[in-house]
Parts: structure tokens; C-alpha cells; sequence
């Protein structure tokens, strides 16, 4: 599979990475190894999963994800080959919300417990906490790295102006630095005024935060499909992204799809890789149909013409 750098970390990384979020719950053990596997024949190597998914789910209490995967690993035997992100910051069973220098420790310790591994390639804050001190929290994921057990370090659902603030703490102390951001983002714009607490979107303010460090910061992004909402009849595009220019980019959106005889998801994705600079979607699947189709998105080129009308669809 086609690979982008990460950050400054000097790994490439998978163009698409896999989200496990439903691994474990929702998707049965043997559909999971059947949808990993699946992702690593096509040649993926970059997972991505958290210690709280998916406490929310039916009979889940959080960790099924990091369990299966350890499983799955174990089974395969091809950890050394992959690349495992986890996040810790959301609040499930008795752990609160937060990135208190205890917590992290003790979450990154129980990740690597259920994921049956040594190291965690890349670990997320995986929301900010403006209770704890940044600079205690950096320095908590910093420990992490100097003792081995994690790589790298990332942010997820920031605002531009504390990753900034994270970036000049960690540069000023010698502490290891998020290396990227995973948010909320699609091709289609939320309504303006939009929140997804406790999620965050991307916005224009971040779009410019992250091109002014094309050098050393990867966007990722997830939600990317709406969960299936630009092809599915059965679920409909929310209300939050009816925004102003909506009709619009989805018309472009799908006369682009239909000049290539691809799907409006696959055009979504490629749209993603081909935005300068590139933006790492994850993809998430629960059938074998669903996985295809994604993965087909990098054989999907788009011209600068196409990536001009997709950028500039207006009301
Ligand atoms: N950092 C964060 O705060 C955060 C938040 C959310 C997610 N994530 C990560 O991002 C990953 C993806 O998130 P997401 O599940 O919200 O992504 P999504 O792309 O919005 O939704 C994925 C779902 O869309 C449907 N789908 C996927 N491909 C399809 C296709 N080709 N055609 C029709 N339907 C399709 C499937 O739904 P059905 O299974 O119902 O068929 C699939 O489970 C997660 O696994 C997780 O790793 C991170």
C-alpha cells in the first residue's frame, strides 16, 4: 500500500489506516480477523484503535478493541509488522476524563497489557484536558517514550491554538512532541456554529495551522464517511452537515464519482490524499464490500482540475 511520512517521526506510514473501533464488538471476533486480514493482504499496515473502544456498544465496557487486536496479533504473528495507534484521555468505567500524569501511566499500561505488546508505535491524547497543566501531560507522555513504551506521540479532537501551545512546550523543554492531529473531518462543512462535543471537527483555522507545518505535523482524519451516509439511502446525511455550501459539494462530489465510475466514498478519499498537504483518512468497514471499496480509493487519481472543483463547490 501506498505510504505518507508521519510528522517528523521519519516513518511512512500506510495511506490509509484502519480504525478497530467496532473489533471486538460490534463485528464478532471471526469478522474482525476477517476484515484485518483483509487490510493487510491489500498491504495496510497502520491500526488504530483506544482503551475505551467501544465501551458504548452492546455488552462492551471498553478495551474489546485493544483485546482483539492482541488476540489477532498473536494469532498471526505479525506484530513487527504493523503499526498500532491507541489513545487515552476519554472517560470509561471507573477512569475519568483526562491526561493526569497517573492516568496516562496507567492507561498506557493497560493498553499494552490488553494489546499483548511491548510498544505502542503511536499514542494519542486522545481529547485535550485544560485542567491538568500541558506541560505535566506532555511530560507524562514523554516518560512513556524514554522508558520504550511508546514510539510516538499525537493529539486528537485539539483546538489549533492549544496544539500550538503543546508544540512550543514540548520544542522549549525537550519533551517528545505530538507528531499529528486525528479530528473530525469530511469533505462536506458543518453547519458554522456546529459542535460535536466531546468531538472536534476540523475547521479553517486548523486547515491553516496544519499547512504552515507541512514539514513536521500529519492531519488525520476520522468520521470521514459519514458512516456511510454520502451512498446509503438508509442513512441520512445529519442535519449538522446541511451547511450552506453543502448542496453544492455534493453535487460536485458526485459528478466527480460518476466521471471516474467510482463511489462518492472512494472520490472522498482520494480527495483527502491528493489535498495538499495529504490528509491520512481512517477507514472503517463491517463487511468485506464496505473494505474493498475503501481500499480502492488509492487507485484513484484525481486531477488538479478535479481537486479544484471539489475545493472551490460553493452555494
Ligand atoms: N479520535 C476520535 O475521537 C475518533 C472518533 C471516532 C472514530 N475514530 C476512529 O476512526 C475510525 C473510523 O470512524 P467512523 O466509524 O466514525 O468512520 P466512518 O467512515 O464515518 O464510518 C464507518 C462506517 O461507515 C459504514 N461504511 C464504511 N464504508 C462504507 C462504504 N464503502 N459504503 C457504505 N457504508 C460504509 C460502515 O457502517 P456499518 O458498519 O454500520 O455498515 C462503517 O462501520 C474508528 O474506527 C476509530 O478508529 C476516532
Amino acid at each position: 500500500m501506498r505510504t505518507l511520512p508521519l510528522g517528523n517521526t521519519g516513518e511512512q506510514v500506510s495511506a490509509l489506516c484502519l480504525g478497530a473501533m467496532y473489533f471486538g464488538t460490534r463485528q464478532d471476533e471471526a469478522l474482525s480477523f476477517a476484515l484485518l486480514d483483509q487490510y493487510v493482504e491489500a498491504g495496510g499496515t497502520f491500526i488504530d484503535t483506544a482503551n475505551i473502544y467501544a465501551h458504548w456498544a452492546a455488552g462492551g465496557q471498553g478495551g474489546e478493541s485493544e483485546a482483539l487486536l492482541g488476540r489477532w496479533m498473536r494469532a498471526r504473528g505479525n506484530r513487527d509488522q504493523l503499526f498500532i495507534a491507541t489513545k487515552v484521555g476519554f472517560a470509561y468505567q471507573d477512569v475519568p476524563r483526562g491526561l493526569s500524569p497517573q492516568l496516562v501511566e496507567d492507561e498506557c499500561n493497560k493498553s499494552l497489557e490488553r494489546l499483548g505488546i511491548d510498544t505502542i508505535d503511536l499514542y494519542y491524547a486522545h481529547c485535550d484536558d485544560r485542567t491538568t497543566p500541558i506541560r505535566e501531560s506532555l511530560v507524562a507522555l514523554d516518560k512513556l517514550v524514554q522508558a520504550g513504551k511508546v514510539r510516538y506521540i499525537g493529539g486528537s479532537n485539539y483546538a489549533a491554538w492549544r496544539l500550538e501551545r503543546a508544540h512550543a512546550v514540548s520544542k522549549a523543554d525537550g519533551l517528545a512532541s505530538f507528531c499529528c492531529l486525528q479530528q473530525r473531518y469530511t469533505y462536506l462543512r458543518p453547519k458554522p456554529g456546529t459542535a460535536f462535543d466531546p468531538q472536534l471537527a476540523v475547521n479553517d483555522d486548523m486547515l491553516d495551522y496544519v499547512a504552515s507545518r507541512a514539514d513536521d505535523f500529519t492531519l488525520l482524519a476520522y468520521s470521514v464517511l459519514l458512516s456511510g451516509s454520502y451512498t446509503r439511502d438508509d442513512r441520512p446525511i445529519q442535519e449538522q452537515y446541511a451547511g450552506p455550501d453543502s448542496d453544492a459539494r455534493l453535487a460536485v462530489l458526485r459528478a466527480v464519482a460518476d466521471e471516474h465510475g467510482v463511489s462518492p466514498n472512494q472520490v472522498i478519499l482520494a480527495w483527502m490524499l491528493h489535498s495538499d498537504p495529504p490528509v491520512i483518512p481512517l477507514i472503517a468497514a463491517s463487511s468485506h464490500a464496505q473494505m474493498a471499496e475503501n481500499l480502492a480509493a488509492l487507485d484513484l487519481t484525481l486531477t488538479p482540475e478535479h481537486m479544484q472543483r471539489l475545493n472551490a463547490a460553493r452555494a
